[in-house]
């Protein structure tokens, strides 16, 4: 009998990394694999990894150490690295940790199977080559464990805009755009499925940009998904300031499936400090296209991602984020502590000056001063009515579906008849800082 070997993989890092787990669940199954969410039963397991900060690679590292029991009781066990942690570590994790088999970068998951059958003959296998083409676009990636109404689909890899502090263009390779014929059919199928919403995915997907036969910018892409069908919502991330084109806020304007929520994210308030970490924009540039969202997209969320104790970082600096945050009133913000990157160029020209003590104090007044800007975010909500597209039942309650709106908000709402993937219009009465909570009107 024809035994298949069953395969469980683990993701860290990035919603691209999530994606990418997708396309590697994808190859395997087409290579008589099987998959199981159960770790305790698998044959193989794939570590889809993260560097981009220190306490991403740690995290992997102490998973690691969990397996060392899973694999003594076990050894035919194989495991292998993927992802970004592969790719900037390469073979010298084969002698850091010993009970790796495999290590695979972003751009060799098409040969997990040759890899594998290095693995089954005794031996180990890398292959950590980064590819200036490679973007899986022929790939249907395999969809596990979701909610199956929100996909992702991956439009573009890679990136070269080399922030100073980032590992991504070293990890992920050149940036290269995926032929939009492919991401239309995708969507389309995804919708066919059943699914209600769609996230396109790039470092920075302004600068999406297709040449061959006819020209594709990220606007016209944007639109010819959002023209997939009226019920199907997109939503897209990354957008780097320096990039986000008047065409696109007008694009995202005219459809109403198009969701009103864009993350920008501004890393620092300090222009000084910006120019420092290689963003190419100042603080009023940034301000002028925040600016032209509100002016292009009333009612559009806007969420960004803030660096704190970047390499040389003064008070006054500190300061500047937290008066451009106010300014800003963010929605929505994801914040970290400046962890210095092996082999980027701020870890080569600039000094890791700033003491832990003091990160963590401007980090934890970063985090206060957000979540009172996303409290009076959702305080103004109350009384409007949003149309929620339903998730799931509500983490909290059985009683009640989660969803969100098109500002990307999460809701909660008393089950009644309601499933996922139901477009339901819900009035807010209360609020937390992370939460709006309504009941269904008129549907
Ligand atoms: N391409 C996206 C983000 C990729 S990484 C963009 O340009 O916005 C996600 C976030 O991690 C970044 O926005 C940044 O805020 C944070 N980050 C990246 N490198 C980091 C580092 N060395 N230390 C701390 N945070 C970092
Ligand atoms: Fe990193 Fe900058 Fe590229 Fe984002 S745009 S992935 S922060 S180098
Ligand atoms: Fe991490 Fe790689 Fe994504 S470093 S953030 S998994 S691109």
């Amino acid at each position: 009998m024809n035994h298949k070997k069953k395969l469980y993989i683990e993701t860290y890092g990035c919603q691209m990394n999530f994606s990418d787990s997708e396309i590697i669940g994808s190859v395997m199954i087409n290579n008589n694999y099987e998959l199981t969410n159960k770790i305790s039963e698998a044959d193989i397991i794939f570590i889809n990894t993260c560097s981009v900060r220190d306490n991403a690679e740690q995290r992997v590292r102490k998973k690691l150490k969990e397996l060392n029991a899973q694999k003594k009781n076990n050894p035919h066990l194989k495991i292998g690295i993927l992802g970004c942690m592969a790719e900037r570590l390469k073979s010298k994790l084969f002698e850091e940790e010993k009970i790796i088999d495999i290590i695979a970068g972003p751009d060799a998951y098409r040969y997990l199977p040759d890899l594998m059958t290095t693995v089954e003959s005794g031996q180990k296998a890398v292959n950590v080559l980064l590819s200036a083409e490679e973007t899986y676009a022929d790939i249907n990636p395999v969809k596990f464990g979701d909610n199956k109404v929100s996909a992702f689909i991956s439009i573009m890899r890679g990136c070269q805009n080399f922030c100073s502090y980032c590992v991504v263009p070293y990890t992920r390779g050149k940036e290269r755009s995926r032929n939009p014929q492919t991401i239309i059919n995708e969507a389309n199928d995804l919708f066919k499925q059943g699914y209600r919403e769609v996230t396109l995915l790039g470092q920075n997907v302004n600068s999406y940009n297709w040449k061959e036969e006819d020209n594709v910018n990220f606007a016209q892409l944007l639109e010819k998904v959002a023209l997939v069908n009226p019920q199907l919502r997109v939503r897209f991330a990354t957008s780097h300031p320096k990039d986000i084109s008047d065409e696109l806020l007008q694009t995202i304007a005219k459809y109403e499936n198009i969701c009103k929520a864009i993350h920008l994210p501004v890393q620092s308030g300090s222009t000084r400090v910006l120019e420092l970490m290689n963003r190419k924009y100042t603080r009023q540039s940034y301000i002028n296209r925040i600016e032209a969202i509100r002016k292009f997209i009333p009612g559009c969320a806007i969420s960004t991602d803030i660096i704190t104790g970047f390499c040389g970082e003064t008070e006054d600096d500190h300061k500047q984020t937290l008066s451009l945050m106010k300014w800003a009133a963010y929605d929505f913000a994801f914040m970290f502590k400046y962890s210095e990157r092996k082999g980027t160029i701020a870890a080569d020209k600039f000094k890791d000056d700033i003491p832990d003590e003091t990160k963590g104090r401007r980090l934890k007044e970063i985090i206060e001063l957000q979540q009172k800007l996303s409290k009076e975010s959702n305080l103004k909500d109350i009384g409007k009515t949003f149309r929620v597209l339903v998730e799931g039942v509500s983490k909290k309650s059985d009683q009640k579906l989660s969803g969100r709106n098109s500002q990307n908000k999460v809701a909660v709402f008393p089950k009644k008849e309601f499933k996922p993937g139901d477009y339901v219009n819900v009035k807010i009465i209360e609020c937390t800082s992370a939460t709006l909570i309504g009941e269904a009107i008129n549907n």
